[in-house]
């Protein structure tokens, strides 16, 4: 069968892509560097900045001390505390609007993917104003390229999950068609990522659970991805696509943040205390955003989009304070086990590799069984968590198949990273396969 070819991980073919690139923001790292906000922003010349938070991280000690290190600097800075958990396009809107009255010459973002997103998307439509649906990625959007470079962006994330510090895509839902979808284009990149992983102290221990898993999928996603070398050489550099597929640089990020998240998510979930655990769980994060931002995504997030855009009934174990909706990184790791059976028959080395990296013993166990090891070291760690068992938990069963196939199936742009060609009936029984684990 032509779609069950193996991978051979980056031999060159006639014709074939030979080149990868590394665009990436500039990282800063290390407990304390919050505090240095204000002389990056200085450095940056940033004289009035829009600062954007949600009210429950501007309630935080990191809320507090951000503001104060721009204060101390002298930094004009406009707050908008409004940005929504798991965003949308109306929420995007508001922020647009604030964003538009406010005459800003730069933008720092203090949160989650939800709060990062939420400033990339006001950078964008006021430095570049154009129709909302223009830049969405098609064919939900017009898929229309950014003309240009956006004013600067200090990304500040207090969650280890998104690694949207990292990378050029701003997520949202988009109510009226029921699903997730997004804007992708390396501008959108902050200029700076500032990752003081003392903010995550804070998080409760369910946030830590659905983000880290997050941060998994990135990885694991990343090291499947199809080979770059497995691309056409593009006619130019300018249509090289932003996800290029797995390559020799985004391995090394994704194999270590794998190695990490595979050591530290219990311990990470289970005390707020455990700082070292804490720590390793943000470098985890970063190295993910680092490694998916070149090489993409595939199969668990193009499922994910629609398991979240259906679903607004479901509160998850630390988030109760929030609307009520799937995390991200819940509606991806749900997918993730059965999306790994699937691709392991067409890179199963680097199935076992992902198994062994996060502890099981893969000694003696064959290629055919890869898959199946894989996914079940993941469903342990799930449940040592406190994952929702599968997508029946959330209330999805057969007879929502068809309505999330029909999601799935809008994230081409993903769904070709996968290793393995992805057909509709495919995606039915995938989504089949992700109703139930244990
Ligand atoms: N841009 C990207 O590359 C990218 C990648 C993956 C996901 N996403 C998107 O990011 C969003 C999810 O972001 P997220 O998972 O980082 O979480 P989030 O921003 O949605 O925040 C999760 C919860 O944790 C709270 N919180 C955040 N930091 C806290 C802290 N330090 N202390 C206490 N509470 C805190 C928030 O208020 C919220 O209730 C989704 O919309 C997802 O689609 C974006
Ligand atoms: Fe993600």
């Amino acid at each position: 069968m032509a779609d069950m070819q193996k991978h051979t991980y980056y031999t060159p073919r006639t014709g074939g892509e030979t080149v990868f690139g590394v665009n990436a923001s500039t990282l800063k790292f290390g407990a304390g560097c919050l505090d240095e906000l204000g002389g990056d922003a200085l450095a940056l010349g940033l004289k009035r900045v829009g600062f954007f938070v949600d009210p429950r991280v501007r309630a935080t000690d990191p809320g507090a001390r951000a503001i104060e290190s721009l204060r101390q600097a002298g930094i004009d800075t406009a707050v908008y505390d409004h940005c929504k958990v798991e965003p949308t396009n109306h929420s995007f809107m508001e922020a647009i609007d604030f964003a538009r009255d406010g005459n800003f010459d730069g933008f720092i973002s203090l949160g989650g993917g939800s709060v990062m997103d939420t400033a990339k998307a006001a950078n964008l439509y006021t430095t570049h104003p154009a129709g909302f649906l223009d830049y969405v990625n098609a064919p939900i959007g017009g898929g229309v390229p950014i003309p240009g470079p956006v004013k600067p962006h200090i990304a500040c994330p207090t969650t280890s999950g998104t690694g949207s510090e990292m990378t050029g895509a701003a997520i949202f839902d988009l109510v009226e068609q029921q699903v997730k979808t997004g804007i992708s284009n390396k501008f959108l990149k902050p200029t700076l990522a500032v990752v003081d992983p003392s903010t995550t102290y804070s998080l409760p221990g369910g946030v830590v659970a659905s983000t880290g898993f997050d941060v998994f999928t990135h990885a694991i996603e990343s090291y499947t991805a199809r080979p770059f070398t497995s691309y056409d050489r593009p006619d130019s550099p300018k249509t090289r696509p932003v996800y290029q597929g797995a390559n020799p640089w985004s391995d090394i990020g994704a194999m270590q943040a794998i190695r990490l998240g595979g050591k530290y998510i219990v311990r990470g979930v289970r005390s707020a205390d455990d700082h070292e655990a804490r720590d390793a769980l943000m470098f985890a994060s970063a190295l993910a955003g680092l490694a998916f931002g070149n090489a993409g995504v595939h199969i668990p997030h193009a499922m994910s989009y629609s398991v979240a855009g259906l679903n607004h009934s479901f509160v998850a174990t630390g988030y109760e304070d929030d609307n009520p909706m799937v995390p991200h990184g819940i509606s991806v790791v749900l997918n993730a086990p059965a999306a790994f059976r699937f691709t392991a028959p067409v890179a199963p080395e680097r199935h076992l590799e992902v198994a062994a990296a996060l502890g099981a013993d893969t000694s003696g166990v064959g290629e055919d069984a890869a898959g199946a090891l894989l996914a079940d070291t993941l469903i342990a760690m799930m449940k040592a968590t406190g994952i929702p068992n599968g997508l029946a938990d959330l209330g999805y069963g057969e007879g929502d198949i068809p309505a999330l196939v029909k999601g799935a199936q809008q994230q081409q742009r993903l769904l070709v990273v996968s290793p393995r060609p992805v057909e509709t009936a495919d995606l039915e029984g995938l989504y089949r396969d992700a109703l139930r684990y244990w």
